[in-house]
């Protein structure tokens, strides 16, 4: 019998700089931290949240190596310094990505299959992504169980939203749970909150946690490290914790083949690392 799938949580928007590598360093940090051996991808060749985690770029670790098979993702793992949490570091090489994947037979499944090598190790594998739609986004899409999209209040991001949800439906992936939220949110602007509440009533799916526009936030690429392991009891930290619990809520329904049994395996309380 096969070891359980690890369950796959993408953090994806065709839109650069709403928030998807803030977002996905944090919520896979909260993740660990709960005590599910997780890893974190950083597919963006700009390396944010390589950055974030203060890892590095492996050496020989181009996306061609990957694909051709001559390296395989557990080789290239990195430790974080905070329990149950790894690191599979960006490269240079991913600005190039999607040509490398459209050489190859099957492109829009190599991801899931490079995944598998992970399913013995982790419970959870996030996916930071880089902005824009490419083979490689659609790979991400078609590999995750659940697409976490981080929304700046303008009329673009709906426009962007309904096209995401049609895309997935023509594709026919019903396991693929989206869950959008809103970033970078002002409340004291009116159009983000008209906007806002017209996402809600034509999304049901949206998350209710909204990440305000904060320094405090912001400042968290200057401290690289996740909000909870520097400042556990800060509003900010307190925020993504909510955003997190809903998360594991929405998706405590998308059972696939025991994806549980590694979930809660631990009972580490994930600290910060001696940086
Ligand atoms: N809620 C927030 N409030 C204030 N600043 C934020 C917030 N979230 C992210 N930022 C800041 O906005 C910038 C972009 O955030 P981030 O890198 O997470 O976005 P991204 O979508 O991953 O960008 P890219 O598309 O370039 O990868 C960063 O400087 C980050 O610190
Ligand atoms: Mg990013």
């Amino acid at each position: 019998m096969l070891p359980p799938a690890v369950r796959i949580y993408a953090v994806t928007n065709i839109k650069g700089g709403v928030g998807k590598t803030t977002t996905a360093v944090n919520l896979a940090y909260l993740c660990a931290a709960g005590g599910c051996p997780t890893v974190l991808w950083d597919l963006d060749s700009q390396g944010g949240a390589t950055f974030a985690l203060r890892g590095e770029e492996q050496s020989g670790a181009s996306a061609r190596k990957l694909l051709s098979g001559k390296r395989q993702l557990p080789e290239l793992i990195l430790a974080t310094g905070y329990p149950g949490l790894d690191l599979l570091p960006a490269d240079f090489s991913y600005r190039n990505f999607a040509v490398q994947l459209a050489q190859r037979k099957h492109p829009t499944e190599r991801l899931l299959r490079m995944s598998g090598a992970l399913r013995e190790i982790y419970g959870a594998l996030f996916l930071d992504c880089p902005a824009g739609i490419s083979l490689l986004s659609e790979n991400v899409l078609r590999a995750a169980d659940v697409a976490i999209v981080p929304l700046v209040p303008t009329p673009l991001s709906l426009r962007m939203l309904v096209q995401l949800r049609d895309f997935i439906e023509r594709e026919g992936w019903q396991d693929l749970k989206l869950l959008p939220f809103f970033s970078m949110v002002d409340r004291r602007r009116s159009l983000h909150r008209e906007l806002i509440a017209e996402a809600r009533a034509q999304f049901p799916q949206m998350l209710t946690t909204e990440v305000p526009n904060w320094s405090e936030i912001e400042r968290l690429t200057v401290r690289r490290a996740p909000l909870a392991a520097v400042a556990p009891a800060s509003p900010a930290a307190q925020l993504y914790g909510q955003l997190w619990g809903e998360i594991t809520a929405r998706t405590a329904a998308v059972e696939h083949a025991g994806a549980t049994s590694s979930v809660g395996a631990g009972d580490h309380a994930a600290q910060p690392p001696a940086h």
